[in-house]
């Protein structure tokens, strides 16, 4: 009889705009054995072949990309009977941030996904195009933002590595 069992698989599929969202994906990979990460315009068509499927994508004006939104709705059958972690990057924290990640995607995933969450988010300011550093800048200026200040190089950062760490731990 044979004693050799398949490895178990894993697949990080994420889009990031400015390389958060992809730092989190690396810092996942590295945490888990068998694991290919992939951006969302590389993913797979078929993808059968992983035990475990982790989806994530970051948040601008309240939305994740529309490319991990197709990807989701393309496979929603296969990814609800996987083991499947869903997270995001974003800025706004509590109920806000929960809110931004129940909206980004499919109802038929959060509901059975085994681990999810927002990690917190970066703002790189010297990464940023020169829209989306008006809008922050514009942002951070009122009161009641929900982005925390920026520091002296107008960067600022919430990321969670705690987080990070709960939502791989509760995957394996
Ligand atoms: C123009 C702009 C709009 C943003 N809008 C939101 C938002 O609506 N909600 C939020 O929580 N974070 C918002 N953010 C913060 C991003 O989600 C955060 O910077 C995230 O870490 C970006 O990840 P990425 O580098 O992987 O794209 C915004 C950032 C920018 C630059």
């Amino acid at each position: 009889m044979s004693t050799n069992k398949r490895e178990l698989k894993t697949l990080i599929v994420y889009e990031s705009k400015y390389g958060c969202t992809e730092k989190c994906a690396q810092l996942i990979q590295e945490k888990i054995k068998n694991t290919e990460i992939v951006n969302v315009k590389n993913a797979p068509e078929d993808i059968g072949f992983y035990d475990t499927i982790i989806i994530g994508g970051s948040i601008y004006m309240g939305k994740i990309q529309r490319q991990i939104k197709a990807f989701c709705r393309r496979h929603v059958k296969v990814l609800a009977k996987k083991r499947m972690g869903l997270f995001i990057c974003c800025m706004f924290t509590g109920e806000k941030a929960k809110q931004q990640l129940i909206n980004s995607f499919p109802k038929e995933l959060t509901e059975v996904a085994i681990a999810k969450d927002c990690f917190g988010g970066e703002i790189s300011y010297n990464k940023m195009k020169l829209l989306d550093r008006i809008i922050i800048k514009l942002v951070t200026k009122s009161p009641e933002s929900e982005i925390p200040k920026l520091d002296k190089q107008n960067n600022a950062s919430n990321l969670s590595i705690e987080k990070i760490d709960y939502f791989v731990s509760t995957l394996l």
